[in-house]
């Protein structure tokens, strides 16, 4: 009897071993370590490779539409209210209304942005956060390209990937409820953001939002052996602490991607990808400073978060999971116009003024002596 208990007993502690592996989310060889760092830093991406091929799938650039042969016509002059790709081709500006409807709205088509009984309509906000959109695009790819999207640039569906609002925005958080906790120090709150930690979830506003806030908000490590002064709060560790998962969470990355975390703060035993990120931070800033908060008015009332701010970017909406937004692929190839200031350049080629005569330039004062 004993023996017949004794193997019933194996074999159910078998099965339910075996059952585990299935059954609780545990992380399966095979097993993908990249090195990333020095040789012998432990700076390694460690990925399984079943995860590695969702992410890859779930980011795959859509073929550009077929080149069209562009004739002479501008779309300047051919149609009635273009502004933004007025010196472009008529044949050009067709193609890329084509491409624009299957990255931003495939399912409504032209009529989400277009009256269409007349197309050169403004009436609808969509045709206007569409506009702005074209020069923000723009502004990435030509002014952006050294500091951070390279040679593969981006389009509409990085971001919108058919959708016409884009899966990764953020809102200001809500201020708490008053009540008990009038005043909860933007902390305390699990957000999906902050990786369900009860760290600050202010941190998007604080450092995403503004043009330009303090350049050295982020930095929290002390440079000097020993305090000299007050040195910073812990809040404020939190915060970047709370960035930094967002930045890694967002490209699919652990923390050695970017540092060597025997000196987190030392950028000379950083990664090259850790300056692409400090640019990146500055980029984001740009884009919600310059292009979307200023579309707030422009939006309707139920696309604004509950602070009645708009929604705006972070380093997900284009990265969705991955180092490099749909996999690295060079997307801005096929749409040239998408890739320089159409605006600034169809500026009406007026002959220069005549330059003012120079004013006398003042002597140089004396240098101290
Ligand atoms: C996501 C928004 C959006 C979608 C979708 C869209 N357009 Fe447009 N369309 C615009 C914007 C913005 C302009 C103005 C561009 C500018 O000012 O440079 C424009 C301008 C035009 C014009 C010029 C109208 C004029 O007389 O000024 C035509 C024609 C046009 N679109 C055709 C189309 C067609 C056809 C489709 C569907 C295949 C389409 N558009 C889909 C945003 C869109
Ligand atoms: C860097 C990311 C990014 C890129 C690139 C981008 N967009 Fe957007 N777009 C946004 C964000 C963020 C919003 C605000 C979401 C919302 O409307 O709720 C938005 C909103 C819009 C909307 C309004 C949708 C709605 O119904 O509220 C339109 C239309 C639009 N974009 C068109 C375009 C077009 C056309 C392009 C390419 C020329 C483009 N976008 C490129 C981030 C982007
Ligand atoms: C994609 C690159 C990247 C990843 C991934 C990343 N960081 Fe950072 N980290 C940066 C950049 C860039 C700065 C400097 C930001 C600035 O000065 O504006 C920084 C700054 C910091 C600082 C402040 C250093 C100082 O000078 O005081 C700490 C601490 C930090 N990161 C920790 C982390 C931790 C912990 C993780 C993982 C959860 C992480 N980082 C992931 C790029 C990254
Ligand atoms: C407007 C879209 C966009 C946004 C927003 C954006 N990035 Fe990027 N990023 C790109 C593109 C495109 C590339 C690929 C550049 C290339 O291939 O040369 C890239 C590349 C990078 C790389 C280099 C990856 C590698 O493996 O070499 C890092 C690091 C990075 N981004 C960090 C960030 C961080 C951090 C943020 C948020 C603060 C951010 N990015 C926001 C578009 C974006």
């Amino acid at each position: 009897m004993r023996t017949v208990l004794g193997i019933i007993a194996g074999v159910a502690a078998l099965l339910l071993t075996v059952a585990q592996f299935g059954t609780a989310g545990w992380t399966k060889p095979p097993i993908l370590a990249n090195q990333h760092g020095f040789r012998g830093t432990g700076m390694d991406q460690v990925k399984t490779k079943a995860e590695a091929a969702a992410i890859r799938d779930a980011n795959v650039a859509p073929a550009p539409a077929e080149k069209v042969e562009p004739g002479t016509d501008k779309a300047g002059t051919t149609y009635e209210n273009v502004q933004v790709l007025k010196d472009i081709s008529t044949e050009e500006f067709n193609r890329l209304m084509v491409s624009i409807t299957e990255w931003v709205s495939p399912q409504q088509g032209c009529t989400y942005c277009h009256n269409t009984e007349n197309m050169a309509d403004d009436s609808l906000y969509q045709k206007k956060v569409a506009r702005r959109m074209l020069q923000m695009v723009q502004h990435i790819n030509a002014d952006w390209k050294e500091k951070h999207v390279g040679e593969a640039g981006v389009t509409c569906y990085t971001c919108h990937r058919g959708n016409p609002v884009p899966a990764q925005v953020w809102f200001d958080a809500p201020s708490p409820t008053r009540g008990f906790i009038a005043r909860n120090n933007g902390q305390n709150m699990a957000t999906p953001s902050t990786g369900l930690a009860s760290l600050p979830y202010t941190y998007l506003e604080d450092y995403l939002a503004k043009p330009d806030p303090d350049q050295s908000a982020i930095r929290v490590n002390a440079t000097t052996a020993l305090p000299e002064g007050k040195g910073k709060p812990i809040q404020q560790a939190e915060r970047t602490f709370a960035l930094m998962i967002h930045m890694s969470e967002s490209l699919g990355v652990n923390c050695t991607y970017c540092h060597n975390t025997r000196a987190v703060a030392e950028w000379s035993q950083s990664t090259p990808q850790r300056t692409l990120a400090w640019h990146g931070i500055r980029m984001v800033r740009d884009l919600n400073g310059a292009y979307i908060t200023p579309l707030t008015a422009t939006f309707p009332p139920n696309r604004l978060g509950p602070k009645g701010d708009a929604p705006k970017i972070n380093c997900a909406t284009c990265h969705n999971g991955q180092n490099k937004p749909l996999g690295g692929a060079h997307v801005i190839e096929a749409y040239p116009e998408l890739a320089r200031n159409t605006a600034a350049a169809s500026a009406p080629q007026e002959k220069p003024a005549p330059a003012p005569t120079p004013a006398p330039t003042p002597a140089p004062a004396p240098a101290p002596q």
